[in-house]
């Protein structure tokens, strides 16, 4: 796991370099490819943001954001090599104040990235500026976080904005799910073994189960959260990122546009979802916490912090075999896994009393990342055939014997493969646009509807409809635990 490759030096401009998610994944992620080695002594940070600050006073800022966020096995001095490493410039995204400045920061023999994350709203603003100013060559690489759009029109806006500035080889767009190591795993567990991959389609497999549950609620992302929901902040890109990974066809390669052209066609393959097939929560309050309307300070939103769908990808391989999601927050637990429940064996040769038992997979994303597979198995003892389903228990920390303090963060991850020039793990303007394409009516759906998503209790796993939506095909949802 700590194998590092190195990377060539660069320059890294990050537009809200005093934001959120700098302070939170970006800046602290940084450190900590420095201390395992990987980034380059010579490698610069600029921070670009409206404040007025000098580099010092930003380097007190990203000392803060480290202590706060960030857990770098580092060796004594390491922080202050890394800060000396870290400039600022205080730019005026919509004017000319500062752009000569942050130019005089890049060299033209480093690669050159700058991270946008901003408001999509300065998305265009910034790329003009990066071209009319001369701070972008050809081989520069921005990085655009989500939300990218907020339905398939402004996706296209947005895309057609970029690509006015920048060639789509040099767009890398952020789904940080994409970044996490097991979702990774994904793609080696079903190509890199024989045992699935021929199992790995309706014949065989009863549905799958993907579930991403989190414990927190809204916080301090209200005013974002309540124009968004569920379905924009998580289903139309993490869900949908998990789905084609699990679905799509073998690429032939393991390369950028093999891996997403296959993405793609999942997405496309996609059915329409009937309203009967969706469940809308909005959490209430609970163990001494707000309900999400006082979250959210919109005592009349009908914004679903949950969101539970039935999902059918109409191609040869699927057809009839049911992918269920879920996302919520103020869930039981935060735990997010990927299930594949395989058919009952054809045919019982141990007869009615043996029960009912089958194999399933799953895969946990996170935390204690690792996966099941539940087999069939005599119950041991004198008690005749009886059978059990056991699970083979693999959990990767255990098995790699790695400590998953090592493991690199999504963002880290991400972050260098942008340096490296790898789009593998990023997401192509067609495939947001077609995401879009899926989601909008079905937002369009329940609005046109006037739904009102259901409420329901914190700590537990969902509004009981959800449940519904699977005992209605005689299916269960895995538990969160
Ligand atoms: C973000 C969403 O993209 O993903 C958040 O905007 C959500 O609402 C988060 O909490 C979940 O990410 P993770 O990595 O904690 O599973």
């Amino acid at each position: 796991v700590s194998r590092v490759i190195p990377v060539d030096t660069f320059d890294l401009v990050i537009f809200g370099g005093t934001g959120d998610l700098a302070r939170r994944k970006i800046l602290p992620g940084l450190f900590r490819r420095y201390c395992a080695g990987q980034m380059p002594p010579e490698a610069k940070i600029i921070g670009a943001a409206r404040s007025e600050m000098d580099a010092a006073e930003f380097r007190e800022m990203v000392r803060e954001a480290i202590g706060e966020f960030g857990s770098a096995p580092q060796s004594a001095g390491q922080l202050d090599a890394f800060l000396e490493r870290v400039f600022y410039e205080a730019v005026d995204a919509k004017g000319d104040g500062g752009w000569d400045a942050l130019k005089s920061h890049l060299r033209d023999d480093a690669v050159r990235a700058f991270y946008f994350s901003v408001a999509p709203s300065l998305f265009g603003d910034i790329a003009e500026r990066l071209n009319h100013k001369g701070l972008s060559t050809p081989d520069s690489r921005i990085v655009v976080e989500k939300p990218f759009g907020h339905d398939l029109a402004s996706a296209k806006a947005l895309n057609a904005t970029l690509a006015q500035y920048f060639d789509e080889t040099q767009i890398y767009r952020i789904d940080h799910y994409l970044g996490k190591e097991t979702v990774q795993n994904l793609m080696a567990v079903r190509f890199g073994n024989t045992l699935f991959e021929p199992l790995w389609n309706a014949q065989y497999v009863d549905h799958i189960e993907i579930t991403v549950a989190e414990t927190v609620g809204v916080g301090g992302r209200g005013a974002y959260y309540d124009k968004s929901g569920a379905m924009r902040d998580m289903v139309q890109n993490h869900l949908m990122q998990l789905l084609c990974l699990i679905a799509m066809e073998p690429p032939a390669k393991f390369e950028p546009d093999a891996v997403r052209d296959e993405k793609l066609k999942v997405i496309r393959a996609l059915d329409p979802v009937e309203p009967q097939d969706i469940v809308r929560g909005q959490y209430g309050a609970g163990g001494g916490e707000d309900s999400y309307k006082t979250h959210v300070e919109n005592d009349r939103s009908r914004t679903e912090s949950f969101i539970a769908l039935k999902a059918q990808i109409s191609n040869w391989r699927w057809a009839g075999t049911p992918f269920y999601l879920r996302t919520g927050k103020r869930l039981r637990a935060r735990t997010s896994d990927i299930t594949v429940v395989f058919k009952d064996a054809p045919h019982s040769i141990f007869g009615a009393d043996a029960g009912r038992h089958r194999n399933v997979l799953s895969i946990r994303l996170q935390p204690n990342e690792g996966m099941t597979l539940d087999v069939t198995i005599k119950e041991p003892g004198p008690g005749g055939m009886r059978l059990i389903d056991v699970p083979l228990d693999m959990a990767f920390a255990d098995a790699l014997g790695t400590d998953t303090e090592a493991v690199p963060d999504a963002y880290e991850r991400l972050i260098m493969d942008v340096i490296r020039g790898n789009q593998t793990l990023f997401m192509r303007g067609d495939e947001v646009e077609a995401a879009w394409a899926w989601t909008d009516p079905i937002i369009e759906g329940w609005e046109a509807r006037g739904d009102v998503p259901v409420t329901y209790d914190p700590g537990g796993s969902g509004p009981e409809d959800a449940l519904m939506l699977l005992h209605r095909d005689g299916r269960r949802w895995r538990e969160i635990k």
